[in-house]
């Protein structure tokens, strides 16, 4: 009897975005990312001693159009900190972006990019030239040159106040949190924060809505995704709707930062569990002039549709849809899809792998597979499959399910409907909960229960997994009851420790 918990979902954010300045300009600064440019080829020119650190870069060799140009320039050796002319080439996007440290700077990795640039050296521009840039680059001249995208001052075409309503619930739980709050750090880098361009404010919704920093704490990216990186994780129910109104009433007055005649933002997470009444406060965020972007684990439903004051806003807003800002995460692991799928596929492998070792017959052990999220789903039950070779091949069968973690549920619906037409016979009874992830709902209850029904509960753990809960669920002694791992890859050593566990209660019950 395995339980499988379930934890993806498509997400996609739609956004607002920076539209262009409609100036071609060959002189650069440390900043300028290859989507700020505006032709397939562009001749750039990058200024000396750029900061290396405060580089984003993406990729390597390409890299994605959010990258830095100059860094990208550095990066690939074409360039030094000295400056000099850069050919930029657009190219397509990219499924993955890898992390390279090369010259100085340390490229990240992305997943699924809408497009791409690439850098070469340019013969025909004299180094005179480069020098000159840089000399009147310099803040001592007194006059500043007209930039692309000043970096202090950040996107001047995208003005906007923005608060990220972030998922603080048991619900998403910690592991979730984590990746919620990359997401919105990624979406900070691009934004292009600064004194003139967007400012972003973040609050977190659960029990009680917190707002965690507001629009004039910070205008710097950098800052910023220091903040994001503090945030703690709160727990507690889901009351995004709670939160939304909390957010849209309070948020955006003057004394906390927000700018007059800007418009106003809340980009707001949502993982489909049900929350308190969301549509009411969509109607009061209309009342105070905000607009309602929603990140959805799943597609929205009527109910949260609502909820956006206007479809069209993207299109008519200060900063044009242009494509740059449609950011797709797959999933819930890390933003790369095939993280999920294979890490899922180690859990159906460790399945496999322990299955393996009984002699499953009608008259011998007998396997049973529940997959769960919120939601439970028998995979196959104890008198579906009466040989091994048919039990493995439905375990390789079981497709992903996705939602968030309610492991009391599961346990208590395992009991009732998987074991409870198997318990007047001969039988001993196992069961091994396998989650990654914090459960939303109580698992001491059911897991009791199970046990009171004649059931041995095996606990495995991997990631996020708190071993209190798996403790808690696990038979006595729970020390030889409890598994856990941090990484998916851990799940293949631990099967003979499972198997030897089983076997041991299994022979101690007949004695
Ligand atoms: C944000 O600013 C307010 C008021 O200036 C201050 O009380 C608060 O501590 C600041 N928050 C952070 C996270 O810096």
């Amino acid at each position: 009897m395995w339980l499988v918990p379930l934890l993806l979902g498509a997400f996609l954010l739609s956004s607002p975005v920076r539209g262009s300045d409609g100036s071609a300009s060959t002189a650069i600064t440390c900043f300028t990312r290859g989507l700020d440019l505006r032709k397939e080829t562009e001749d750039v020119l990058c200024p000396a001693n750029c900061p290396l650190w405060q580089f984003y870069v993406f990729g390597d060799g390409v890299y994605a159009s959010l990258s830095s140009v100059c860094g990208a320039a550095i990066h690939s050796g074409v360039i030094t900190n000295a400056g000099g002319a850069v050919r930029v080439q657009t190219l397509p996007g990219q499924e993955n972006y890898p992390a390279v440290n090369a010259n100085g700077i340390q490229s990240q990795v992305l997943a699924r990019w809408a497009s791409s640039f690439s850098v070469t050296r340019t013969k025909n521009i004299a180094l005179e030239a480069v020098g000159r840039s840089v000399s009147t680059a310099r803040p001592s001249t007194g006059k500043r040159p007209k930039k692309p995208l000043d970096k202090k001052a950040g996107n001047k075409d995208c003005k906007a106040d923005i608060a990220f309503l972030i998922d603080g619930s048991y619900n998403i739980g910690q592991r979730r949190f984590n990746l919620q709050k990359n997401f919105v750090g990624k979406v900070a880098v691009m934004l292009g924060i600064g004194t003139e361009g967007p400012h972003v404010g973040v609050v977190q919704a659960s029990e009680h809505p917190k707002i965690e920093f507001y629009l004039k704490n910070f205008t710097a990216t950098k800052e910023v995704l220091f903040a994001i990186k503090e945030l703690g994780f709160r727990g507690g129910n889901s009351n995004t709707g709670k939160a939304l109104k909390h957010t849209a009433q309070k948020f955006f007055s003057l004394e906390n930062g927000a700018r007059k005649g800007i418009p106003k933002i809340i980009v707001v997470f949502l993982d489909g569990w049900p929350s308190d009444d969301i549509e009411e406060a969509g109607i009061v965020a209309r009342e105070f002039g905000v607009n309602v972007f929603i990140v959805s684990v799943a597609k929205p439903t009527t109910e949260e549709l609502g909820m956006v004051q206007d479809i069209g806003f993207v299109d008519k807003a200060v900063c044009r849809n242009n494509g740059f800002f449609s950011y797709q995460m797959p999933t819930w692991f890390d933003g790369s899809s095939s993280v999920g799928d294979s890490n899922f596929r180690l859990v159906l492998e460790f399945i496999s792998n322990v299955a393996k070792a009984f002699e499953i017959s009608d008259i011998g052990s007998k396997i049973a597979a529940v997959q769960f999220t919120y939601d439970q789903r028998t995979e196959f039950s104890f008198t579906d499959y009466t040989t091994k070779e048919k039990v493995l091949s439905a375990i390789r069968n079981i497709r992903y399910m996705s939602g968030g973690t309610a492991t009391g549920d599961a346990i208590s619906f395992t009991t009732r409907n998987v074991f409870g037409p198997m318990k007047d016979g001969p039988n001993k009874n196992f069961l091994v909960v396998l989650t990654d992830g914090q459960s939303y709902d109580d698992v001491r209850g059911p897991a009791a229960a199970a046990q009171k029904a004649g059931i041995t509960v095996f606990s495995v753990g991997v990631a996020w997994a708190p071993l209190d809960d798996l403790k808690d669920m696990a038979s006595e002694p729970r020390e030889s009851h409890t598994f856990f791992t941090r990484e998916f890859t851990g799940l293949e050593q631990m099967v003979p420790d499972v198997i030897r566990g089983i076997c041991k209660d299994f022979l101690d019950s007949k004695q």
